[in-house]
């Protein structure tokens, strides 16, 4: 569900023309809306009233620090997995003790930052960083919360880039393992053992997959405990689906009702980090065309957003659905929405029916509130799009769009290539 509608033929966001943001801010732009954000994380607090819970909202899904705060208001936490991410969240306001630090390579630097400013706990992915964080932890006198991630090696059936919980993953230490890293955990003087922790993949559009492994995860929670390791926090992960083109995932409320049996009989703190579902529709990237072009194989409708500014289409052959602004009745045809960069792969769609469209007329690329910006980058040295939040009949601009003197911030010209050297 979103707030992106048709008012008399020109789409809207909340209350405010798409169009005259665009007029107003030029383009590309991120527009999100605010109403949106707050209904799915409300759907998340409601789903899981029944259980103690945090809704750590993953970072990486959009890191504006307005969008942070908004959730952090709302008693939201943060799922982090960097200290750029942890200095994000603290810039946002959100309190360190609803943070969770995830992610295989974290750095002692980065351990050390968490330590710092006291987050709930580290998520370890490896006895190595268990190792890693006692050391600091003992450096630094205090003792570190932990929980570990575990790899319950169930299939999220989603795409291969996002699939996180098979044995083939990077991710997490393998579940047959977990008791015996437990054991080394207790074993280390400044660590001390509060969760578990598992993530098994991203855009999952069935709740089967998270049944399945948080089973194994509860089964292995009730064996820690027979053995004396009380584990109090116990981390789900995020990964729930949003609608891009025609899947149909379970709402929050699906998901809590599938789950709540496992979560009360662990008699837990819940903790779910969810990225996608909060923030992916309630965004979009306007962009506007600046060519059409009939090819004899394809036609193009050429815009000026690129894979720079949304690469998900070109990385994972993702689908954006792709609206016009201002909706016309003229005749379909089958194009290719290409961005002005020099690749083949900068598309934003493929062989896709649009409407015909007319140079200077506008697109709206949607559910690109998630893994959108926080994915963007400069290259062909684009200056990256501002991002807008909305709420109601006001806009306000929450990241500014980025001129030529950011792009060059911090580079410098050696003086032996200077003229006069
Ligand atoms: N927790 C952990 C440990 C994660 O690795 C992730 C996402 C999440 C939570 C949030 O998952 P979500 O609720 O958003 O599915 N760039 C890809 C998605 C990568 C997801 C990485 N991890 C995309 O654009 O589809």
């Amino acid at each position: 569900m979103h707030n992106f509608h048709y008012k008399e033929g020109k789409l809207y966001c909340e209350d405010v023309s798409v169009e005259a943001l665009a007029d107003a801010l030029g383009t590309p732009l991120f527009v999100y809306s605010h109403a949106t954000l707050l209904r799915h994380i409300t759907a998340y607090k409601e789903a899981f009233a029944e259980v103690p819970h945090l809704i750590a909202f993953a970072v990486k899904a959009n890191s504006n620090i307005a969008v942070l705060r908004l959730f952090g208001r709302e008693g939201g936490g943060a799922d982090i997995v960097s200290g750029g991410e942890l200095s994000r969240g603290l810039a946002a306001g959100i309190d360190p003790k609803k943070m969770v630090f995830a992610g295989v390579g974290k750095t002692k630097d980065e351990l050390r930052e968490g330590l710092r400013a006291g987050i709930l706990m580290f998520n370890i992915e490896s006895s190595q960083e268990l190792i890693a964080l006692d050391e600091v932890a003992k450096e630094m006198q205090v003792t570190a919360p932990v929980a570990l991630r575990v790899n319950p090696d169930v299939n999220p059936e989603t795409h291969p880039y996002i699939s996180t919980g098979l044995k083939k993953s990077k991710f997490g230490i393998e579940i047959g393992k977990a008791v015996e890293q437990y054991k080394l955990a207790r074993r280390l003087e400044h660590i001390e053992v509060v969760g578990i922790h598992s993530h098994i993949g991203s855009q999952l559009t069935k709740v089967k997959p998270f049944v399945d492994a948080l089973s194994l995860v509860l089964e292995l929670i009730e064996g820690l405990r027979a053995e004396g390791q009380d584990i109090r926090y116990w981390d789900i992960g995020g990964g729930l689906g949003i609608t891009y083109d025609a899947e149909a995932p379970p709402l929050p409320k699906d998901l809590a009702d599938a789950l709540m049996p496992l979560l009360k009989k662990s008699g837990c703190h819940i903790i779910l980090e969810p990225g996608r579902s909060l923030a992916g529709n309630a965004g979009i990237l306007v962009t506007r065309v600046i060519y059409t072009k009939k090819g004899e194989a394809k036609n193009f409708v050429v815009v000026d957003a690129g894979m720079n500014d949304l690469i998900r289409p070109s990385l994972y052959e993702a689908y954006h659905d792709i609206r016009p602004v201002v909706a016309n009745d003229r005749a379909t045809e089958l194009v290719d929405v290409v961005g002005p960069i020099c690749e083949s792969g900068d598309f934003l769609a493929q062989n896709r029916e649009l409407a015909q469209m007319v140079p200077d007329e506008l697109l709206a690329v949607m559910s690109a509130g998630a893994y959108a910006f926080t994915m963007s980058s400069n290259y062909n040295s684009r200056t990256r799009p501002p991002e807008v939040l909305v709420c109601r009949d006001r806009y306000d601009i929450i990241r500014k769009r980025e001129t030529i003197d950011d792009l060059m911030r911090g580079e410098i010209i050696p003086a032996y290539l200077s003229d006069d050297s």
